[in-house]
């Protein structure tokens, strides 16, 4: 869908010089100084962003802008009278997504692919994550941008959400504390970042009309609480909202989320931008305090000016909102004039993302040993598709246009190891017919935007098969999935595997088996998958995921042994999709037809009755979302969340707390106690005492910690510090979070299902550690909100 905005109405050009002459400047005079030499159609028009083709018109398609940046997501109106420049935003959130190559110029813009965010929050590091920020903000910096629209940190609800690559976690901790750790790594370069989506954006389908339903204390506990973290922990220059409404009202236009709880509960002092086309009352979306309009459309302007002049809108609420603006161009590099070079070190970035992406992998199998695979390894036979097409990150606007992606083959060749030929020539003439096959549409603007269809597998010919075995040591297996905005995954063939994967592990397992030799699979993937019905075939598995432009080295950097793995899943894997608790809730089964997508790509969704799970999604499961479901109610999974293995092992011991005013330190000694150096996660989670007033889940995770790298028999002692209210939860008929008196159980482990120490704190007096607004309150019983 091409969108051809011309802003043609907004001609700031022409205002006349007279008034320029007496004009203040921004920068020399005080912010309300300018805003109130601001006329009602210059404020308008900085409320607005410029639209998708930029202030000089043209063919930009989704998510791009031209001028200034080309490929920019967005820009700001400039208004040269005041002295204020416009301000290029642009996306995120594996790396600076700009157009690489320009009409007329030789040089290219290319940016490094970094992990993608799951991989990031699988690290359980936040000094390797503020690292990747760091780097990945001075190619914001380099490249003339002023803002990157990332991190993204919404709840991965459900394993099938089409943007969970995207995502940190199905816990608000992890999202927060990474993401948190992702702004101040960006901000460090005197760049901005945009939290994003806030909140309750959990899918994909019909996202820009869906209505997320569920209780304050869900909202609070669970969606929102990523988001309070980020903002307190890191100040991020700009919040987006999201798509969605929450309790019937676009999140946007919600003064509640926005102001009442944003603002004048977290403090937050940045800017407010929607999502792109994101909400529908342009007067509502500016007194909610949602400050910028994204990309802009020139209807938004005339219902601001129209608005102000009925009465509907204050001049107070622009004002606000126009000063806010201000300060976040005053700080920008543009303003500042920042002479960027245009040539970030795209080779120093290429090492921090090839050493971020091993952090991240998560071993979750290695059956007697068998990786590192060791040196007396010759030959390696690599198969699966994505072996030789390894995919970097997934698509939409969270893509990045990188110059390279090492594939895992190449990263095995690189790191020494011997390929076989025949197995690799029989996949890549495979790989390049299908592609020839299945062109993309050049007609079609979004043709690289969207998710493609994946190929089908290739399935072992049986003679050349047992010809591979004997000429071969191990055989890897890589399966690859990739998704994107706009659509949400699908169970067969993708949550599950397909026939054609099945039948390809089934068979080079059997094969190598048979005759001694090890299979190891890598997972090449964004999101979980099911791995309950095969884990049990290959020797090893080691969770890739999408790994960035240097996936291929960062895997053959761990296959190898050069990097112990210390990655640990920020997500559960469950064994069947239907036993997540959001699955009953969730458009699991739905595939939008030409009308739908065009209605979720502009919000112009044709008149219907309201379906369920498109139109409206009841958060039925509350706040069991993924290990608070699991391990409360008993259900078996395939891989917890936190779990991770090592090369190594970790010993647990003289666990300790200390308690002062209110301040509870939780210290645990972390001995690596086997023959390879390695890191290791201390996950501390508690189970609060039973209480009259809330049910509570069996546990939470409320602190981690990720040691250096520990020699052989070398132990660190770790320490995590809680205060009262990390022990609270949100009552909504009190409007306030409350820790219950009673014992707690502290419990420090390596994942939600193993723990290692257990310590105990008591809560002498229930305490309200937090009065807040009854902002976004519907109704607080689940059943309740599900009869209106
Ligand atoms: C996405 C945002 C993105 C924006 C600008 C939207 O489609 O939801 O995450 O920042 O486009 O490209």
């Amino acid at each position: 869908m091409i969108k051809k905005i011309i802003l043609s109405c907004l001609c700031v050009g022409a205002i006349v010089p007279l008034l320029a002459q007496q004009a203040p400047q921004l920068g020399q005079a005080p912010i309300d100084k300018i805003v109130k030499a601001m006329t009602l159609e210059e404020k308008a028009t900085l409320l607005i962003g410029t639209g998708m083709a930029g202030m000089t018109g043209g063919n930009a398609v989704v998510g791009e802008t031209q001028n200034l940046v080309p490929g920019a997501a967005g820009t700001t109106n400039p208004i040269p009278r005041l002295g204020i420049p416009a301000i290029v935003l642009a996306d995120g959130p594996a790396g600076l997504r700009i157009q690489p190559k320009r009409k007329g110029d030789p040089n290219t813009y290319y940016c490094t692919a970094f992990p993608v965010a799951t991989l990031l929050a699988s690290t359980w590091n936040t000094d390797v994550v503020e690292r990747v920020g760091k780097a990945m903000g001075n190619e914001v910096l380099e490249y003339g941008a002023d803002v990157l629209l990332a991190p993204a940190l919404n709840i991965q609800r459900n394993p099938l959400c089409g943007r969970n690559f995207e995502y940190y976690s199905e816990d608000p901790l992890v999202a927060g504390k990474i993401a948190a750790a992702y702004v101040r790594g960006i901000q460090s370069n005197g760049v901005g970042t945009s939290i994003k989506h806030f909140a309750g954006n959990n899918q994909e389908s019909n996202r820009m009309g869906d209505d997320a339903r569920m209780t304050q204390r869900t909202l609070r506990e669970i969606y929102l609480k990523g988001f309070e973290i980020a903002v307190k922990e890191s100040n991020p220059w700009t919040v987006m909202t999201s798509y969605n409404k929450i309790n019937g009202t676009y999140t946007s236009e919600s003064r509640g989320l926005v102001t009442d709880i944003l603002r004048n509960e977290w403090g937050f002092k940045g800017t407010v931008m929607t999502d792109w086309f994101g909400g529908k009352n342009t007067p509502a979306q500016v007194h909610a305090g949602n400050d910028l309009m994204m990309p802009g459309t020139p209807q938004q302007y005339k219902d601001i000016i129209e608005a102000v002049k009925n009465g509907s809108l204050s001049k107070a609420d622009i004002d606000a909102n126009v000063s806010r603006i201000l300060t976040l161009i005053v700080n920008s590099p543009r303003f500042k004039k920042y002479a960027y070079s245009n040539k970030p070190d795209l080779q120093a970035h290429a090492a921090v993302t090839r050493e971020s992406a091993t952090e991240g992998m998560v071993l979750l199998k290695n059956a007697a040993n068998t990786l590192p695979i060791n040196k007396e390894v010759k030959k390696i036979a690599a198969y699966g598709i994505t072996s030789y097409d390894f995919i970097a990150g997934g698509t939409g606007s969270g893509d990045v246009n990188r110059a390279y992606t090492i594939s895992l083959t190449q990263g095995l060749s690189n790191a020494g190891y011997m390929l076989d030929e025949g197995v690799k020539t029989a996949y890549t003439e495979y790989i390049a017919a299908e592609k020839e096959k299945n062109k993309p549409d050049k007609s079609n603007p979004l043709a690289n935007f969207l998710p493609k269809k994946r190929m089908a597998e290739m399935t072992p010919d049986e003679a050349a098969l047992s010809a591979q075995v004997m000429a071969n040591d191990v055989a890897i297996i890589t399966l690859g999935r990739t998704s994107g905005e706009f659509f949400d995954r699908k169970i067969a063939d993708d949550y599950l595997l397909s026939d054609a994967e099945r039948k390809l592990l089934e068979e080079v397992c059997t094969a190598y088996h048979k005759v001694g030799k090890k299979v190891v699979v890598i997972l090449n993937i964004g999101g979980a998958i099911e791995t309950a019905s095969w884990k049990e075939l290959p020797d090893a598995i080691l969770l890739a995921w999408q790994a960035g432009q240097e996936g291929g080295n960062s895997v053959a950097d761990i296959l190898s042994g050069k990097v112990n793995p210390s990655g640990k899943l920020a997500m559960t894997f469950p064994i069947n999709y239907k036993d997540a608790a959001s699955s009953a809730n969730f458009p699991y089964d739905y595939t939008p037809d030409a009308k739908a997508v065009i209605g979720g790509l502009t919000g112009n969704i044709p008149a219907h009755d309201p379906v369920r799970n498109l139109d409206y999604t009841y958060y039925e499961e509350g706040i069991y979302v993924g290990y608070r479901y699991f391990d409360t109610f008993g259900k078996q999974v395939s891989y917890p969340f936190g779990y991770g293995l090592s090369y190594t092992h970790f010993d647990f011991t003289k666990a300790s707390v200390k308690e002062e005013k209110d301040k509870y330190t939780f210290s645990v000694t972390v001995k690596n106690g086997g023959t390879m150096a390695g890191k290791e996660v201390a996950e501390l989670y508690i189970a609060a005492p039973k209480s009259n007033d809330l049910d509570k889940p069996q546990k939470e995770l409320k602190a981690f910690v990720k040691t250096k790298l520990l020699q052989p028999g070398e132990e660190q002692t770790v320490s995590m510090t809680l205060s009262l209210s990390d022990l609270a939860s949100f009552n909504a008929n009190i409007n306030a979070w409350v820790a219950d008196a009673g014992t707690y159980d502290i419990q420090i482990g390596t994942s939600s299902q193993d723990i290692k120490q257990h310590l105990s704190l008591t809560v002498a007096t229930k305490t309200i550690t937090e009065k807040t607004h009854n902002a976004m309150k519907l109704f607080e019983k689940m059943d309740v909100l599900m009869q209106h």
